[in-house]
C-alpha cells in the first residue's frame, strides 16, 4: 500500500495495486510512454475520420482502444521515483502529478468519461455527434497536460 498512499482517492478504480508489483522506474516510464503514444494514433485516426470519409468502423475500434487504455489503471505506472528518468525518452511528467491528489484525480476522472462516452456513442452517433465528442475527449487530454506533463526536454 505505501505506493497507493500517495493517490488515496478513488485508488480502486486509478492505480490497482498489481500492477507496480516489480517494476523498475525504466518500465513504468516506457508503459506510460507507449500508452499515450498508442492513443494519439488512435486519436489521429478519429480524427481523419471525423475530417474527412467517415469510416465508422475504424472510429469504433480507434474509441475501443483509447477506452481500454483510460480504463487501464494507468496511474499505477506513475510509482514513487518515476518523477525523473528515462523511458523510451526522458520523461516529461511534472512533479506536481505526483503531489496534487486532488487535481490528478479530477483530470484523469474527467479523461476516463469522456474515453468511455466516445466508446458508448461510436457504433450508432452522427459523423458530427463524433466530431463534438471528440473535441471533449481531446480537451480531457490537454487538461491534463496543461498542468501535469512538461516540455520536451
Ligand atoms: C492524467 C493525465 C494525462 C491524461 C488524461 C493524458 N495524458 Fe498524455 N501524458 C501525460 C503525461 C504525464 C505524459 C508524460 C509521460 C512521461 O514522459 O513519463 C504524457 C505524454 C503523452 C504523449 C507523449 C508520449 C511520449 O512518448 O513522449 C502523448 C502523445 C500523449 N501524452 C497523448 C495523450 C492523449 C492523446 C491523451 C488523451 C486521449 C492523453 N495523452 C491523456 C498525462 C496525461
Amino acid at each position: 500500500m505505501t505506493k497507493l498512499s500517495l493517490i488515496p482517492l478513488v485508488a480502486a478504480l486509478l492505480f490497482p495495486a498489481a500492477a507496480s508489483a516489480n517494476m523498475t522506474t525504466e518500465e513504468a516510464i516506457k508503459y506510460r510512454q507507449s500508452g499515450y503514444t498508442f492513443m494519439s494514433w488512435n486519436m489521429s485516426r478519429i480524427r481523419s475520420n471525423v475530417e474527412g470519409e467517415f469510416n465508422r468502423d475504424e472510429v469504433v475500434r480507434s474509441a475501443n482502444a483509447i477506452a481500454a487504455i483510460a480504463n487501464s489503471g494507468m496511474g499505477s505506472l506513475f510509482v514513487p521515483g518515476s518523477e525523473t528518468g528515462s523511458g523510451w525518452k526522458a520523461t516529461r511528467v511534472k512533479p506536481e502529478l505526483f503531489s496534487d491528489t486532488d487535481g490528478v484525480t479530477k483530470v484523469a476522472l474527467a479523461f476516463i468519461k469522456e474515453a468511455n462516452e466516445m466508446a458508448k456513442i461510436a457504433p450508432t452517433a452522427s459523423p458530427a455527434a463524433v466530431r463534438a465528442q471528440f473535441g471533449k475527449l481531446g480537451n480531457s487530454c490537454k487538461g491534463c497536460h496543461d498542468n501535469y506533463r512538461g516540455p520536451n526536454r
